[in-house]
């Protein structure tokens, strides 16, 4: 895995056509659930990312197949023989924990590495322990490691204290093979909590509910083969939305689905951003300078956590004071830090930033920490004047598919330095 550096020189207007790729929330924790399904399943429109590297790597440690095809994978877990996730995966990619409620209907038992917290947040898991113990699992904490295990799964109705993402993924996965019906309560509600639950039923499980607040799924005997399309990334959307926006530029976007974006397009059509269905595709452009608007970062149909950091960088730009609050992580603005070593006048006292806008942001050398916090300064790169050097860019690997491609096709002049270096594995990912 190489460190490297993205270079960027800004002041370009961006124009032309980018086409969206499928989902990394969304395939992660479907690649989870082939756990559940001891046959084959293909999956199209899988994104080629580090993160879905990084999944595939657990599933195979546990002892599945995978073959990759362009933009397909096949996955077959028939000879699936271990159910301890492996701790240098789960270390990498804390989102590996999605795969204990699909180990534990499979096999009664599953031993997963305390998913370590992260740059944006120390990330517990007690509301997915509190779900599982509910269905009848027997948890205990050993040596770092996540011990859980279930002679039979049963059938509860499960609140969960918030509508965490992972939690309602690994219950749902769980619930599919629990004996009755399982009901969680303010349950997820995000697209990709749809996805999976669209896939599991494909597969022959019986959910209702997904992407509203009262999930129910009623166990059943197994799961069959089948195939499934990854839904588009509505982060990924957004991204370049904002990146049109930053740089008053006009693309194209296609193969988006712009239902799951829709308190995102609320907000930035108040900031002046116009959006124009053009059949499959939608033209994003400004008419005029951009106003500033608020947001407070909320699960799902809130506004995205995922796309915070990039609206800010957005603000910045933007002539006038805004004020963002995050909600849903308690350190998701280390991104503030760097966007000022560029110009930006940005406070923040707690989980509230007050960004006031300037003329231009100056390019500089600059360190991503976290997923997005890298996506939002590619953008501040993108608009600001003169030369920016993003470093830390394996973030952007994790979660950005052929990202300097698709810019450069944009208009941007933007290029990777492959740097010698081989990443010390000392990271830790959000
Ligand atoms: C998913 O993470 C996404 N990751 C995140 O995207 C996204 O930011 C997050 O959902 C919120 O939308 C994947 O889907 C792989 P949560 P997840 O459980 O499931 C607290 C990206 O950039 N919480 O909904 O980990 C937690 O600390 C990533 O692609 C508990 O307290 O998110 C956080 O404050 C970053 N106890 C909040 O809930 C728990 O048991 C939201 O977490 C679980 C969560």
């Amino acid at each position: 895995m190489e460190s490297g550096k993205i270079i960027i020189k800004g002041g370009r207007r961006l124009t032309g056509k980018v086409r969206i790729s499928g989902s990394k929330n969304a395939a992660l924790p479907i690649l989870a659930a082939a756990i559940l399904i001891p046959e084959k399943i293909t999956l199209t429109n899988l994104p080629s990312l580090l993160d879905i590297q990084t999944m595939l790597e657990v599933l195979n440690e546990l002892g599945a197949n995978s073959e990759i095809g362009v933009g397909e994978v096949i996955v077959n877990t028939a000879e699936l023989n271990k159910y301890d996730a492996p701790y240098e995966q789960v270390r990498r990619m804390r989102a590996s924990a999605v795969v204990m409620g699909a180990l534990l209907a499979r096999f009664g038992k599953a031993y997963v590495p305390m998913p370590g917290g992260c740059n944006i947040g120390s990330r517990p898991i007690n509301i997915h322990l509190d779900g599982l113990s509910k269905l009848g699992a027997k948890i205990s904490l050993e040596k770092g490691y996540v011990k859980l295990s279930a002679r039979k799964l049963k059938g509860a109705e499960i609140y969960l204290d918030f509508p965490s993402v992972g939690a309602t993924e690994n219950l749902m996965m769980a619930a599919c093979a629990a004996e009755g019906e399982t009901i969680i309560d303010n349950a997820a509600k995000e697209p990709e909590i749809t996805a999976l639950a669209d896939f599991l039923n494909k597969a022959g499980a019986e959910i209702q509910g997904a992407g509203s607040d009262i999930i129910k799924i009623k166990g059943v005997k197994e799961l069959k083969t089948t195939t499934y399309r990854i839904i588009p990334d509505r982060i990924e959307t957004g991204t370049y939305i904002m990146a049109a926006a930053i740089t008053k530029g006009d693309i194209l976007i296609e193969e988006a689905e712009f239902d799951h974006l829709h308190t995102v397009v609320t907000k930035l059509e108040e900031a002046g951003v116009i959006f124009e269905k053009k059949d499959s595709q939608m033209r994003v452009h400004l008419q005029k300078e951009l106003s500033p608007v608020n947001i407070r970062t909320m699960p799902y149909p809130g506004f995205p956590t995922d796309l915070q950091a990039q609206f800010m960088a957005l603000m910045c730009m933007t002539e006038g004071m805004s004020v963002i609050i995050e909600s849903v992580f308690e350190n998701r603005f280390m991104h503030v830090g760097e966007l000022c070593r560029m110009g930006a006048d940005i406070k923040v006292d707690n989980h509230t930033a007050i960004i006031r806008g300037i003329k231009s942001l100056s390019g500089t050398a600059v360190n991503a920490t976290d997923l997005r916090a890298s996506a939002a300064l590619i953008l501040a790169g993108l608009a600001a004047k003169g030369e920016t050097q993003v470093s830390g860019i394996y973030h952007l690997d994790r979660g950005y598919e052929y990202l300097e491609e698709k810019l450069t096709k944009l208009g941007a002049q933007i290029k990777r330095i492959h740097s010698e270096k081989i990443l010390l594995e000392e990271e830790n990912y959000d």
